[in-house]
């Protein structure tokens, strides 16, 4: 008011970006990216046996349940608001063989855990993993040859018969991520001859071979036991050929595709969302999840804090959804 204050050097500046920042109701108002529990698929670990939980040493706060505490998560993740589920079983040594042939036993851990949550939780949307590996003696997602090699279409016909054994037993949507050629079509075929028409496909698309994968690893049991996953998995310096993988996949019947892992591949998610037209998820794996857990336990950041700006800039990446060992954490969060 007083005649001695001098007008700000600035006074005419036109454009203020600070004013849309001044409140919380006006950043909420401008907010270009919201993130849900609508968003978020809970990958799950179920393993034989009854009433136990077993941590996964290298994901804290990650489990390895019995079916029975399993569905008890799982109502509590649908009453959340979470809408899907990813199922990865911890098979037993003894069943498992180079073919992965427990994968489509009509009674194995994971047709037997399907049942059970179609009836307690009919809602829920069921996802199963298609791969060989947490059934390979091996430990790789394919059949492995006499000279190391991973056989492509060997592979294809068992996961085939892994996919339509989990529709039989009521999945929603199978997910493959072996990242063979030519497993989508193949898939497809099958499930369309066996009546599974309704049944939906997520494409593990642009899947890179990644150091990311070592806790999940641990939590299965399933690292390969000879050499590594190159020959099948993407190369991480590759983008332009994350298109030709996601384009093949469409074309082949892929209802969704996936970028694996998210977060040092969030220019591969904006390049698949700028390329293509079906919803895209994006992947938080393992050791993504680990690593903030580890800075949280020191310490040294504020891991909540942490866990929603991560998740937020998957999404304003393009993703439309989300596969986080976080999904309990953050529902609860969100809510
Ligand atoms: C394998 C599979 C992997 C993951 C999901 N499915 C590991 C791998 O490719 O070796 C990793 C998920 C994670 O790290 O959270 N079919």
């Amino acid at each position: 008011m007083s005649s001695e204050t001098s007008p700000s050097v600035n006074a005419g500046l036109i454009h203020r970006p600070r004013r849309l920042r001044r409140t919380d109701a006006l950043r909420r108002m401008v907010r270009e990216t919201q993130l849900t529990a609508n968003d978020l698929i809970y990958p799950l670990f179920v393993m034989e046996g009854e009433n136990q939980k077993q941590e996964i040493s290298s994901m804290p706060g990650c489990y390895r349940y019995t079916l029975d505490l399993l569905l008890k998560e799982i109502a509590d993740a649908y009453a959340l608001g979470i809408p899907a589920i990813a199922l990865f079983p911890l098979v037993e040594n003894e069943k498992k063989d180079n073919a992965g042939t427990e994968s489509y036993n009509p009674d194995g851990l994971v047709q037997r855990t399907i049942r059970a949550i179609k009836k307690q939780t009919p809602e829920i949307v069921i996802i199963t993993d298609v791969a060989l590996d947490p059934f390979s003696t091996q430990g790789h997602d394919g059949i492995v040859g006499e000279n190391g090699e991973i056989l492509n279409d060997e592979t294809v016909e068992v996961l085939v018969k892994q996919a339509v054994s989990q529709a039989e037993a009521g999945a929603d949507m199978v997910a493959p991520s072996d990242m063979m050629d030519g497993r989508i079509g193949a898939i497809r075929e099958g499930l369309d001859n066996a009546g599974f028409t309704n049944v939906s496909i997520l494409a593990y698309s642009a899947k890179y071979a990644s150091a990311y994968y070592g806790p999940f690893r641990d939590a299965l049991d399933s690292a390969p036991k000879f050499g590594d996953k190159k020959t099948y998995q993407m190369d991480a310096a590759n983008a332009r050929e994350a298109i030709t993988e996601a384009d093949l996949d469409i074309a082949e019947g892929a209802d969704i595709i996936m970028v694996k892992p998210a977060l040092a591949y969030l220019d591969i998610i904006h390049l698949l969302r700028n390329t293509t037209n079906v919803p895209i998820a994006a992947y938080n794996v393992s050791g993504e999840y680990a690593m903030i857990k580890a800075a949280g336990q020191m310490g040294w950041i504020d891991e909540k804090k942490v866990i929603l700006e991560t998740l937020t800039s998957i999404k304003r990446a393009g993703a439309d959804l989300i596969l986080t060992y976080f999904a309990k954490e953050v529902a609860l969060m969100l809510r």
